[in-house]
């Protein structure tokens, strides 16, 4: 298909999607508004509306918790095709029904996108409306996911990661206890391929995990003290201490200069926190079990995200551009979100090695920040020629290509109209 109708589709599924002002991120497995699906696709929407960009964010937040948490998942009508729905989350935090813990905090970064690139003359207006929601979710993030104060944010939840079915929470989520859970009938298994999706023992843990916050209220400081799962995610580290300098930059386009000098200290503890997920052996930033201490020994797309948080220092980029191309030996396309070389890869299933277009987009953008324009285009060809192959689907697989998971998909067509479609990329030239 042309680049061109390919932009038409990336639009039409948008619009599709949208349930009217927020959109979900495919018909069928996923019929709620997710946290960073819902932003990825304000960026994809500010293509062609940028009111209607806006209006995405805006309704994420109106699911904030009165601490601060803005949620992973809003359940605004009742769908009996999903599971785990509200009634399992149990959760009473916010003025819209929702699940218990959060997603990566992208937000403040493409609300500074939006502002940038604002033709409405609304941006900056609507953007210090949302300041104060911001810095309320970014304090939750460190208070009650870095209790110790040590500068990375860890995951009460694989799916608070994002990247729910990652390697690097096998080990922890072994040593949750299987308990207080009713017998379950799982949909997503109905909706896509069981071979992509988790097994049984591993969604057990998931809502044994639910169901341990529960009892405590979903209180966050309990749930920081006593989940039994507690793992520091360098990807959500890497994301959020981008989104403090974002948030920063935000901050003082507004004139707020306490919220910035607050936002400064932010950003000087994640950076010095974000070396204790240095893997030396590995080269690379990894996952920390902040239970057992453990820290995990397989590189994943997360890890370079760095220069994205603005770890540019030459070791750093060094390493993870050996890694680059080492990868890169090994499949057509990238960026798999697990090393191929590790005993844990499959292509297909579900964050143990596909490619996902957004996490392209954040590696890349960090990528040509630090100067390495080659391989952030690499990214970028690469995601084009997935979607230019198979459309717009969940996710790729880093060998073939073949298209995964749900199809018609919100954040997949949204980085299509944002960065990968070729007439993006000539405009930008
Ligand atoms: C899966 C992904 C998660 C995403 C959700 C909706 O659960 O792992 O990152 O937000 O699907 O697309």
């Amino acid at each position: 298909m042309a680049h061109t109708d390919l932009d038409q589709t990336a639009k039409t599924i948008l619009i599709e999607n949208d349930q009217g002002g927020y959109t979900i991120p495919t018909k069928g497995l996923y019929p709620y508004q997710w946290n960073w699906d819902s932003v990825f696709v304000a960026l994809g929407f500010a293509e062609f509306d940028q009111d209607r960009a806006w209006r995405e964010i805006e309704m994420l937040f109106q699911g904030q918790w009165r601490d601060g948490m803005v949620p992973h998942i809003l359940f605004r009508k009742d769908d009996p095709s999903y599971f785990p729905g509200p009634s399992v989350w149990g959760t009473d935090g916010g003025p819209i029904p929702s699940s218990g813990h959060s997603q990566p905090p992208v937000a403040a970064s493409i609300i500074l996108d939006l502002v940038k690139s604002d033709r409405t003359g609304k941006g900056l207006e609507r953007a210090a409306t949302l300041l104060p929601q911001l810095m309320a979710w970014h304090r939750w993030y460190l208070i009650y996911r870095d209790p110790k104060g040590k500068g990375v944010m860890a995951v009460i939840h694989p799916w608070e990661s994002g990247r729910d079915n990652l390697p690097d929470w096998d080990e922890a989520l072994r040593a949750v206890e299987v308990k207080d859970i009713a017998p379950y009938e799982r949909k997503d298994t109905s909706h896509v391929d069981p071979a992509m999706r988790p097994h049984k023992e591993d969604y057990d843990r998931y809502l044994s995990i639910v169901a341990a916050c529960r009892k405590v209220g979903w209180d966050p400081a309990k749930v920081a003290e006593t989940c039994p799962f507690f793992v520091a995610d360098p990807g959500i580290t890497f994301i959020f201490l981008r989104a403090n300098r974002d948030l920063l930059d935000l901050a003082e386009r507004l004139g707020k200069a306490e919220e910035a000098a607050e936002i400064r200290g932010w950003i000087g503890l994640m950076k010095a926190g974000a070396e204790t997920l240095w893997n030396a052996d590995l080269k690379a930033h990894v996952a920390v079990d902040q239970r057992s201490g453990q820290m995990t020994d397989g590189i994943s797309s997360a890890s370079f995200l760095a220069p994205y948080a603005g770890l540019r220092d030459a070791d750093t980029l060094g390493a993870l551009q050996d890694h680059f191309d080492r990868i890169a030996s090994k499949v057509r396309y990238m960026m798999p979100s697990y090393d191929p070389d590790h005993r844990c890869f499959e292509h297909l299933r579900y964050w143990r090695g596909p490619v996902w277009a957004m996490i392209n987009y954040m590696i890349a953008r960090g990528f040509a920040e630090a100067g390495d324009t080659a391989r952030a285009d690499r990214l970028r060809q690469d995601t084009a020629a997935l979607i230019q192959t198979s459309g717009f689907a969940e996710y790729f697989s880093p060998e073939t290509g073949a298209g995964a998971g749900g199809g018609s998909f919100s954040w997949t067509a949204a980085i299509w109209l944002t960065w990968a479609s070729p007439t993006h990329a000539q405009q930008a030239a």
